[in-house]
């Protein structure tokens, strides 16, 4: 039996192939490359040494979804496919309601008629909104979402809620990631964003390797520590490990459970530069600009729930987070273009 990722050839899904195969698990991908390249899972096999089936296929097409089911042996689904752009969902709010509701509705739907019933879903610290506590566990009320996007992750969550009420044969992870940074040690495989980064790591690495003048800092007056935005960073290979141990989790037939994925810290922007700067040796320049509209002041989780229950812990710190993240862009400046 085979775990289907969608999505897989993203930047966590790609880290996540490699954990599965490396814990035994037959892994088939399916991804239409709308933000990613296939490059990705022929370093995954250069990694892992095992072949990744992919079938280039959209999560919308039900036909096509219904050749990879009816083809391949899946037991369980990891679904990281969707669009992830906070700013761009913003201006065109219809794409990603189509493609990330519409989309997760056509692959629930086409898992169900092939009676496979067993689905992690990739969601997001977003769903909190301005959270009403800090840490945030996982009984924080689900809050406003300040962008198309954001309300994606919890309106789908919601239908997966739903569905597995409905039919309790359902077994569902709802996993809420903090903010995933990183890359694998070997430098293979990265995070490789279109045009101008809009998270922060992406950003600094690309200032460091001269691609990108100076990083802009929103904001200074929040209140936090040093008035910059506090997040709770994880290194997507600890994220990755996670999906393999909610799969265990959906083996047991627990039904519905959520768990957020993150360390516990909060780190400011400023933080990251200095931390960056400490482990790579390179100086990050930067200029104060204003408050990114949509942003927070602090978010870190109280991560407690998924070591309990999941077993899971992350094991990286910020220092490894930066080093790596600077590794895969620093051996790919262009990401997997050549
Ligand atoms: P990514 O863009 O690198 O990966 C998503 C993959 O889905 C891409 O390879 C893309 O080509 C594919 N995809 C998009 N629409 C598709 C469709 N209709 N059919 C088939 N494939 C499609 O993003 P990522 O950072 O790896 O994120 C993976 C998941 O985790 C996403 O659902 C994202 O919303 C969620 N998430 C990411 C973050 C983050 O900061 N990276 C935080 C919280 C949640
Ligand atoms: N930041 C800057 N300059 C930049 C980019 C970011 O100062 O060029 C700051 C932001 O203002 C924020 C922090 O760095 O304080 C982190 O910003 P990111 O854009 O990297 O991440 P966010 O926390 O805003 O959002 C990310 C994902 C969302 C996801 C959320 C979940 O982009 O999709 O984490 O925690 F929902």
């Amino acid at each position: 039996m085979a775990i289907l990722v969608t999505g897989g050839a993203g930047f966590i899904g790609s880290h996540t192939v490699i954990e599965l195969q490396n814990a035994g698990y037959d892994v088939v991908v399916v991804d239409n490359l709308a933000n990613s390249s296939e490059k990705s899972l022929e370093r995954v096999e250069k990694i892992t040494g095992k072949k990744v089936p992919f079938y280039k296929v959209d999560i919308l097409d039900r036909e096509g979804l219904n050749e990879v089911f009816a083809k391949e042996k899946i037991d369980s689904c990891i679904h990281f496919a969707g669009l992830k752009a906070v700013g761009e969902s913003v201006q065109k709010p219809w794409e990603y309601y189509e493609n990330n509701i519409a989309g997760t509705l056509t692959l629930v739907d086409v898992m169900r008629k092939h009676n496979v019933k067993n689905i992690i879903f990739s969601s997001s610290a977003t769903v909190y909104g301005d959270p009403a506590m800090i840490p945030i566990t996982e009984e924080c009320p689900k809050g406003q979402c300040t962008n198309p996007y954001g309300w994606t992750k919890s309106m789908l969550e919601q239908v997966l809620t739903d569905i597995q009420k409905a039919d309790p044969e359902w077994n569902v992870v709802l996993l809420r990631y903090f903010n995933p940074i990183g890359a694998h040690k070997s430098g293979l495989i990265g995070e490789n964003p279109n045009g101008i980064p809009n998270n922060l790591m992406p950003y600094i690495t690309q200032v460091a390797v001269g691609k990108l003048k100076e990083l802009g800092v929103f904001g200074d007056d929040y209140d936090t520590p040093d008035g910059t935005g506090v997040r709770d960073y994880i290194h997507v290979v600890d994220l990755a490990k996670g999906h393999v141990k909610a799969l265990k989790k959906l083996e047991d037939h627990s039904g519905l459970n959520i768990y957020n994925l993150g360390t516990g810290h909060g780190y400011s922007v400023l933080d990251i530069v200095k931390n960056f700067e400490a482990a790579t040796g390179v100086k990050i320049p930067y200029v104060i600009k204003p408050r990114r509209a949509g942003d927070i002041a602090t978010c870190y989780s109280d991560a407690s729930k998924a070591e309990r229950e999941l077993g899971w812990k992350a094991e990286y710190g910020i220092k490894e987070m930066c080093e790596d993240s600077w590794r895969w862009q620093s051996m790919n400046p262009n990401g997997y273009d050549d």
